[in-house]
């Protein structure tokens, strides 16, 4: 069997933006070294882990200068990985809606990865927030076509909407969801809101949509329906600017890998992978054999590799892969048995 795949190294975080931020900290008057920086990190942390919504926390400038620092880079990091899906969406005609926008994650990605668009509308109910956004585009003299409502407008719906950490602050789903041309979605990676994006997914195929990514198949998804607790997410490796990780060891989490779950779904662009699979799972060492989850349809499947053979590979988390038709397959295990080309 042959597999093909686009292998993923680390992202490199990039070095303007954390000079940026740095700044920025200065001004607070909370720098890297400061505890006071720490301790709103850890308690931001807390609150996001509590699943409770929190439009308020750009009031306080500890708490800004926490997000600044500790969620923003990584939101930044999640959005960058997803390159190639965003570009194959985004279009110089194209209208987006960024809902929930903050301090413009989306935004300085859209400017880091040379999207081209006709106009950018970010949605914040936080004025605060908004003006740490422009902060940051006039520090990082970034021009870009946007405009800032504090709600999201009937004209707005019909267009590219992107939600990067925000649909979670939502306590339900919102019907006009499904007014969006194309939907990006970036959520936590937990059970529930992992869950919550899969079940998500059924009602935008019912909605008559086409997912376009994670999934390379339009059918129910195996991780809902064959098992009560597993949901789909991604995983990246980052490599982060050294001030930073000093700050991070500090702290009682650390990132070294960075997990999201996210669906891309779209009313008008089709799915260019329709036929491939996509690893969706780390390595598991087992006796005998590596494994590694794959989705290519409703049935939950392993890549395996058997000792004997010693040909185990490790596949980057994300990476679609081609399958050959005559692939042996044993209970849900999908037997590679020759090396990758
Ligand atoms: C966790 S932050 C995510 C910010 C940014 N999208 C990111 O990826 O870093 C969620 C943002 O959604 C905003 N928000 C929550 N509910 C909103 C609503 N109903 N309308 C507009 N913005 C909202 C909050 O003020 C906050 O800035």
């Amino acid at each position: 069997m042959n597999i093909n795949y686009l292998a993923q190294d680390a992202y490199l975080f990039p070095e303007p933006v954390f000079e940026s931020i740095t700044r920025q900290l200065d001004t607070y008057g909370l720098p890297w070294n400061s505890k006071e920086l720490k301790n709103a990190v850890i308690s931001l942390s807390d609150h996001f882990n509590q699943n409770t919504t929190k439009t308020t926390l750009w009031d306080d400038k500890k708490y800004q200068a926490a997000y600044l620092a500790y969620f923003f880079p990584l939101n930044l990091m999640r959005i960058l990985s997803l390159e190639n899906e965003l570009k194959s969406i985004i279009q110089e005609n194209s209208d987006i809606v960024d809902f929930g926008s903050g301090p413009g994650t989306f935004s300085i990605a859209s400017h880091l990865l040379k999207l081209a668009f006709k106009n950018l509308t970010c949605v914040e109910v936080n004025n605060l927030a908004i003006k740490l956004h422009q902060s940051l585009l006039n520090d990082l003299n970034i021009n870009q076509p946007i405009q800032w409502e504090n709600q999201l407008t009937a004209n707005n719906k019909k267009k590219t909407g992107i939600f990067t950490y925000s649909l979670n602050e939502l306590k339900q789903t919102p019907p006009w969801l499904f007014d969006f041309e194309t939907l990006i979605i970036l959520e936590p990676s937990t059970q529930y809101y992992g869950r919550r994006l899969q079940e998500l997914r059924e009602q935008l195929i019912e909605n008559k949509y086409e997912i376009l990514a994670p999934c390379t198949h339009q059918l129910p998804c195996a991780l809902l329906h064959e098992s009560k607790k597993d949901w789909c997410h991604q995983r990246i490796h980052i490599q982060m600017p050294k001030p930073w990780l000093d700050f991070e060891e500090k702290l009682p989490m650390t990132n070294r890998s960075l997990t999201f779950s996210y669906l891309i779904a779209s009313k008008v662009h089709r799915n260019k992978n329709a036929g491939l699979g996509r690893v969706i799972g780390d390595t598991q060492k087992e006796k005998g054999k590596t494994k590694q989850a794959v989705c290519r349809s409703n049935e939950r499947e392993f890549l395996s590799w058997l000792k004997k053979y010693k040909n185990a590979q490790r596949i980057a988390r994300g990476s679609l892969v081609e399958l050959d038709s005559g692939i042996e397959k044993k209970s849900n295990e999908l037997r590679v048995s020759l090396n990758v080309i």
